[in-house]
């Protein structure tokens, strides 16, 4: 969660950081600070709240400076408050640091500093750091060195920037589990734990791996390992343009990803080829032995497992296992060998995701990641990677990353179901071709927006929510439900259509609003008597579905495994109208993160 921004080069870096900490405020964070390196020694300036109060005390400090780290920080040792925000110092205020994550032995390691005389002023684990390359400085005077072996001692989850005044214009970093990125330029180097960050500047970005260590000035990045051996790490080129990590002229970075799926969907069908070889990297001799999969993922990357296992089990007639990564790690999984294990993230970088990758690739099994961030930490801990090419998600809530992972999941129970003889060529074509068309249905789909927006003004001041879904769509009610306590805070709960009377249909109550999705097919009378037995208890019912019936929101009509794709839009729309209505911050909502790298 949260990040770190850095640049050492030589350019005044006061705009460059401050650019970077707000483009990285959709991480979620309490506090801010940085420490900028003058000519007098290292200035840390400090703000609890928006990275805007932050800017205040540069602005008026007058500060210059040419390398400096900075910091937005979640805490998870000590209360957001101005002591306990990063950058933390050594005793003499010479080194400063800045971290993400949580050090699991900082404790151990106060005691320890303690008894040598250390003073600490903060509450966080985090200050540890600081005072342990205080305590090596003095063993070696060699900045890096010193650093390393502070370092090594270190237990836990890091993403770690440090700076010294003996060592102007040298910035030292170090990874494990949280995520850092170095953006390289001519002349001067970035370093930030987003692309978005720094893509003003730079498009060229070095993804650290777990357990690197680097030394960066104006002029060069070393990375080394724990075990002080040079590594060589690849330069990528983003190809995101920076113009959409931008708002372009929306009111909220959520209604302009909600906007972007058409593109997103796009971006992301176009490297699906009908073949699983080069759409997905798995042989089709290896598609064969596949018996099963276990898909698991957190959150809205969970509803689209979830949805993908009706569409696979029907399609492909191979078991599913979904589950919450959070609950699946803990559980004593008999692991089948021959099923695949399939983690769904947009980040890349969900700790509670990573461990149960971590313990599906511990028991032999192969791992496919859906992953949105380019070389993030589960992509690189996987077999098999398959991008969704949404570009940089900012908004908390997850909208575009979500179709198109529920995308490439459709192209993989086609292609994987052509492979196990369950399709026929002619069926799978047909269904290929109507699939490559889902961008403009969701184009379509989201000319309605002005319908919904009605709809949400005859809702918005209702206190709580139900949706109902069947089938693959029962995912989607319980995103829908999701999008919507995640943003307006409201009382939103999903339920499987059939489920309803068997105990939930207790709290409807006269004018409730209902959310009913009813896909043409088997189950659209079903779902229509779904809707009778909450309408009959005075339930407002909002009906979304793909064959003209009064009154309800309709999308194209698609089969009825694409139809979730088409669905969730609208109630997405829902959830983003009623909570602008209600005068939310939709961007950011209370108690969340984007990015949830701690378990
Ligand atoms: C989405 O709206 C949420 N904020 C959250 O549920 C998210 O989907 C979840 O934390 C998983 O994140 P990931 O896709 O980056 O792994
Ligand atoms: N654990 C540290 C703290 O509470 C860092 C939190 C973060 O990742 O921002 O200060």
């Amino acid at each position: 969660m949260c990040g770190i921004v850095g640049y050492t080069g030589g350019k005044d870096c006061v705009d460059i950081i401050i650019d970077g900490l707000k483009k990285l405020e959709y991480r979620g964070y309490d506090s801010a600070g940085i420490a900028f390196e003058e000519d007098k020694g290292i200035d840390i300036l400090k703000a609890v709240g928006r990275v805007d109060n932050l800017e205040k005390l540069v602005r008026a400090g007058k500060v210059k400076s040419h390398c400096a780290i900075a910091h937005t920080r979640w805490a998870t040792h000590g209360k957001p408050s101005v002591l306990n925000s990063h950058p933390h110092c050594d005793c003499k205020g010479e080194v400063a640091i800045v971290h993400n994550g949580i050090i699991e032995n900082y404790d151990e390691l106060k005691k320890e500093l303690s008894s040598k005389g250390h003073k600490f002023a903060s509450e966080t684990d985090s200050e540890a750091a600081a005072h342990l390359i205080e305590e090596e400085l003095k063993k070696q005077k060699d900045f890096f060195k010193a650093f390393a072996s502070a370092v090594k001692k270190l237990k836990g989850a890091y993403a770690l920037a440090a700076t010294y005044k003996n060592a102007p214009g040298v910035i030292c970093v170090a990874k494990k589990q949280s995520p850092l990125v170095i953006g390289q330029g001519k002349g001067e180097y970035y370093l930030a734990s987003d692309v978005p960050a720094f893509l003003n500047h730079t498009n060229k970005a070095i993804f650290l791996e777990d357990g690197d260590l680097a030394k960066i000035t104006c002029g060069a990045c070393e990375i080394y390992n724990l075990a002080g051996v040079k590594q060589s790490r690849k330069v990528n080129v983003i190809k995101w343009n920076p113009a959409t990590a931008q708002k372009g002229g929306y009111k909220h970075f959520m209604i302009k990803e909600i906007f972007d799926q058409p593109q997103a969907t796009k971006d992301t069908i176009s490297t699906l080829p009908p073949d699983i070889k080069k759409a997905f990297g798995i042989t089709p001799a290896a598609a064969r032995k596949i018996k099963g999969l276990y898909i698991v993922a957190c959150g809205t990357a969970y509803h689209a497992g979830l949805c993908a296992k009706y569409v696979i089990e029907h399609f492909a007639k191979l078991p599913v296992e979904v589950e919450t990564a959070s609950e699946f790690k803990y559980r004593s999984i008999n692991f089948q060998k021959d099923w695949l294990f399939i983690a769904v993230s947009q980040s890349g970088e969900t700790a509670d995701t990573l461990a149960a990758l971590n313990n599906a690739k511990q028991a032999g099994l192969k791992a496919l990641s859906i992953c949105n961030v380019v070389g993030s930490t589960i992509t690189r801990a996987s077999d098999y990677t398959v991008y969704t090419h949404c570009g940089p998600e900012i908004s908390v809530a997850s909208t575009k990353a979500f179709t198109s992972q529920l995308a490439v999941l459709y192209s993989f129970a086609l292609n994987i179901a052509k492979e196990q003889g369950s399709l026929a060529k002619t069926a799978f074509d047909k269904l290929y071709k109507e699939f490559k068309n889902l961008p403009s249905l969701i184009e379509q789909t989201l000319k309605d927006a002005q319908q919904i927006k009605k709809l949400a003004k005859a809702v918005y001041k209702s206190n709580s929510y139900i949706f109902l879904g069947r089938n693959a769509a029962f995912p989607i009610a319980l995103e829908g439900a999701l999008k919507l306590k995640e943003i307006s805070y409201l009382h939103a709960e999903g339920f499987a259509g059939g489920e309803i009377k068997h105990g939930p249909i207790a709290i409807i109550d006269k004018g409730m609003p209902v959310v009913a999705l009813a896909p043409k097919g088997e189950l659209y009378e079903k779902m229509l008597s779904s809707c009778q037995e909450v309408g009959a208890r005075g339930a407002k019912l909002i009906t979304v579905t793909n064959t003209p019936l009064k009154g309800a929101v309709e999308v194209p009509y698609t089969n009825e495994y694409l139809f979730p794709i088409l669905a969730v839009v609208p109630l997405q729309l829902l959830a983003y109208y009623v909570s602008d209505l209600r005068g939310r911050e939709i961007d950011r909502p209370r108690n969340l993160a984007k990015s949830v790298t701690v378990e």
